[in-house]
């Protein structure tokens, strides 16, 4: 069975002070849990989070003894030079992440990032040896004129072109949030979330072979909070979530880590 990945996209909220204060709580709260730190040790769940930038030094001091992964919410795709403003890929391994998000629809739709720019971070991601979370999904306009697939399809085949089937394998993760339901309170149905996390791994069996697919990770994203988990993370190609608002809280977050749990 493939492991569970529950993943917290702060966004560009948690000062320092509040990314301290989040640790100190959320760490009382996992190591009083005997299942949950068991379930961190034999690797059956992972937990991830995506702090802003410049709070990303006090969450990997603060995060306990590795049992929190942490990693930035972007990088850009050239390893230095001279771009105002940004930070590579080198510099988030050199801070202490395992984890990038690549391609978030807020990265997308605000930003201008395209595919070709994301196919390039996530490979300068992998060359440092992070993880990429690349994130795909449809606006509530393409989802109504019935293009989610052809969507998902152009995002997963560009963001990926040109990294090798063991690479795939081992390194990516994929996180389906369709657009409209991120923020808004609209979650996906799990019967939705189900068809499109299976047509993304359809996708991967199709490119590089089952033995490939069947490994990579799967996430949905979009207004996921504690209850409505369970049943999303119950879906047979939904590996895990990415959660926004409801990881800024630690008890909120800890509660979505338990009904995660629940469901192993
Ligand atoms: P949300 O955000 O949980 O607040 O909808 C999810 C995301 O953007 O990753």
């Amino acid at each position: 069975m493939r492991r569970r990945f529950i993943a917290g996209n702060w966004k560009m909220f948690n000062v320092q002070g509040e990314t301290r204060d989040f640790f100190n709580k959320f760490n009382v709260l996992l190591n009083d849990n005997a299942d949950v730190m068991k379930a961190i040790i034999d690797k059956s769940i992972e937990i991830a989070l995506f702090p802003p930038m410049l709070s990303i030094a006090p969450a990997v001091e603060s995060s306990g003894n590795a049992a929190i992964s942490i990693g930035a919410q972007n990088c850009h795709f050239e390893k230095s030079g001279a771009f105002t403003g940004e930070v590579s890929a080198p510099m988030l391994a050199d801070a202490g992440c395992t984890h990038v998000i690549i391609g978030h629809s807020e990265r997308r739709h605000i930003f201008g990032e395209h595919d070709a720019m994301l196919n390039k971070k996530t490979i300068s991601a992998l060359e440092e040896g992070l993880i990429p979370v690349f994130c795909v999904g449809e606006l509530l306009e393409e989802r109504e004129e019935g293009k989610t697939f052809e969507v998902v399809e152009r995002q997963t085949v560009r963001g990926l072109e040109s990294i090798d089937a063991a690479t795939v394998a081992e390194k990516i993760i994929i996180a389906y949030e369709p657009v409209w339901a991120i923020g808004t309170g609209k979650t996906a149905s799990k019967e939705d979330a189900q068809e499109v996390c299976a047509f993304i791994r359809k996708l991967l069996t199709d490119k590089y072979g089952s033995g490939v697919a069947d490994r990579v990770l799967i996430l949905y994203g979009g207004s996921v909070k504690p209850d409505n988990t369970k049943a999303i993370m119950s879906q047979p190609d939904v590996d895990g979530v990415l959660v926004g608002g409801a990881s800024l809280k630690p008890d909120s977050f800890y509660a979505i880590v338990k009904e995660a749990l629940s469901e192993i």
